[in-house]
């Protein structure tokens, strides 16, 4: 074979493993569409999740951006009347016992009542990261003329605005701006070391007194342990016995400080860059919607917060955002709590902040790329934890694996701050792990072995993303739709039934 039919073949082989790639993703997505919205997993996680869903939705637009738009939207109906957006929305058709803490733990028609919970949904009381405008934003931009059609943004927008007036007036325990989240669990990286010293003043709820489904579904060893179930749910069980009271007035402002009654209250850096990033996002969405003022208010505020975030959680001497746990240190009112001294994949994730600091951005680049995080170097994937920390172990959940989403968001903020060929590689290798793994829930991060469910909503959704999206036309730039590949229009052809 002379050289040009060897790179001929190689270009074909190419091709041949995206397509495949693509249609098995989509496949992914269509098995875990319910009617109305996307399961992580049938089995492990049989309900909609808040920030699976958002994550779920950036993917499914370039399939269907009715479909994507559908899944944002059955989530938003499910929001409390106090702005709050539930992290689970339970489907009244899967019994009971499949997932554990199911809605008769919440009971949130009744216990959350007073804080506006729905009366004929059945939801958790706790939130997730705020991922929902900048997926709605990259939803609307996947086809603005349905979008417009079905007024998806004006729909949206009162909600989203109420979801983030919540987190920032209703949350702010520490006082200085940023969100507090009351639970691992709201963060979402659920058994991560960097809730190990917080959780630790944190009694166990009795064994005897619920049962783990998670186990039916996942090994033990890649799952967290009975102990730290224990303490999830005594958290969970307090936050309802309080009728999901933040505390503070109606703004925040009352005499008991917002968010301020549990034992458990963290700033966590990827939770608030999530939130800062989605106030950019809805910030476009006004600009969009002819909201100028509010759009330009929000900006600044988006700006403002960034500073706060780097002012009160970013650590120069790590090179890295650190937690701080509000209820360590001296009891000051409002408190300020300390950093906790330990290296998690969220204190990365503000490298999707365009107004960060460019000596910040550097020193984040710098972090992951060495023996911490191992990016372009002897991990495949950006762990969830550091890998050289002491409670590092490959398999069990937060405490070390690679998650898609943050690999996804972390692909962005090396496009953002001027890392393309990082940002290339983390591409290549976020796919080819997809790929390899099933799309499993997360994977060894030196290995690439798939740990958890398989054909999981978000790492099918992100990788799609990640081979569909047009870099030259990613949504860095407000107006104008990206280019769509014709390859994309043959898969839309194929899997949309709307
Ligand atoms: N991640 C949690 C679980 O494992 C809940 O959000 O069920």
């Amino acid at each position: 074979m002379d050289r040009t039919n060897v790179g001929r073949t190689a270009q074909l082989t190419t091709r041949r493993a995206t397509t495949s790639l693509r249609e098995r993703a989509a496949e992914v997505l269509w098995a875990n569409w319910t009617g109305t919205s996307t399961v992580p997993s049938r089995q492990l996680y049989p309900h909609q999740w808040s920030w699976d869903s958002a994550f779920i939705a950036i993917g499914l637009r370039h399939l269907s951006p009715l479909r994507a738009q559908l899944e944002l939207e059955t989530l938003l109906s499910a929001q409390w009347g106090d702005g709050r957006v539930p992290h689970i929305v339970f489907n009244p058709a899967v019994p009971l016992d499949a997932y554990f803490p199911s809605p008769d733990f919440w009971r949130s028609t009744t216990a959350g009542r007073t804080a506006g919970a729905p009366g004929a949904i059945h939801t958790s009381g706790i939130v997730q990261p705020p991922v929902h405008a900048l997926a709605v934003w990259l939803v609307h931009r996947a086809d603005p003329g349905l979008s417009r059609a079905r007024s998806f943004l004006a729909r949206a927008h009162p909600r989203l605005a109420a979801w983030h007036r919540y987190l920032r007036c209703r949350r702010d325990a520490g006082g200085a701006g940023l969100a507090s989240v009351i639970h691992p669990w709201e963060q979402g990286m659920d058994n991560s070391p960097c809730w190990d010293a917080p959780l630790r003043r944190v009694p166990p709820a009795d064994p005897s007194a619920y049962r783990r489904a998670d186990l039916d579904h996942g090994a033990a060893e890649d799952r967290p342990t009975d102990l730290d179930y224990g303490r999830y749910v005594r958290l969970a069980a307090d936050y309802r016995d309080r009728g999901y009271a933040d505390g503070g007035g109606a703004d925040g402002g009352g005499d008991e400080h917002a968010g301020g009654v549990g034992e458990f209250a963290v700033e966590d850096p990827s939770f608030n860059a999530l939130l800062i990033a989605s106030e950019h996002a809805l910030a476009r969405i006004e600009a969009e919607l002819d909201l100028r003022d509010a759009s330009v208010v929000r900006e600044t505020r988006a700006r403002a917060l960034t500073g706060t975030l780097v002012e009160r959680l970013w650590d120069p001497a790590d090179g890295l955002f650190l937690c701080r746990d509000l209820r360590s240190g001296d009891h000051r009112e409002p408190p300020s709590g300390e950093l906790v001294p330990e290296r998690g994949v969220g204190g990365l994730v503000p490298l999707i902040l365009p107004a960060l600091p460019a000596p910040v951005a550097a020193a984040l680049v710098r972090t992951a790329c060495g023996p911490h995080f191992g990016l372009g170097g002897p991990a495949r994937l950006v762990p969830s934890y550091d890998l050289t920390g002491s409670a590092f172990d490959p398999r069990r959940y937060w405490r070390g694996p690679a998650w898609f989403n943050t690999n996804w968001l972390l692909e962005r903020g090396l496009r953002l701050h001027g890392e393309p060929t990082r940002a290339a590689g983390l591409r290549r290798a976020l796919l080819e792990v997809a790929g390899e793994s099933g799309f499993a829930e997360y994977v060894d991060p030196y290995t690439g072995r798939g740990c958890g469910a398989r054909g999981f909503g978000w790492s099918a959704a992100l990788a799609l993303d990640l081979l569909l999206d047009d870099p030259a036309g990613r949504d860095e730039e407000p107006h104008g739709r990206p280019a769509e590949a014709p390859s994309v229009a043959v898969t839309r052809k194929r899997f949309r039934d709307d």
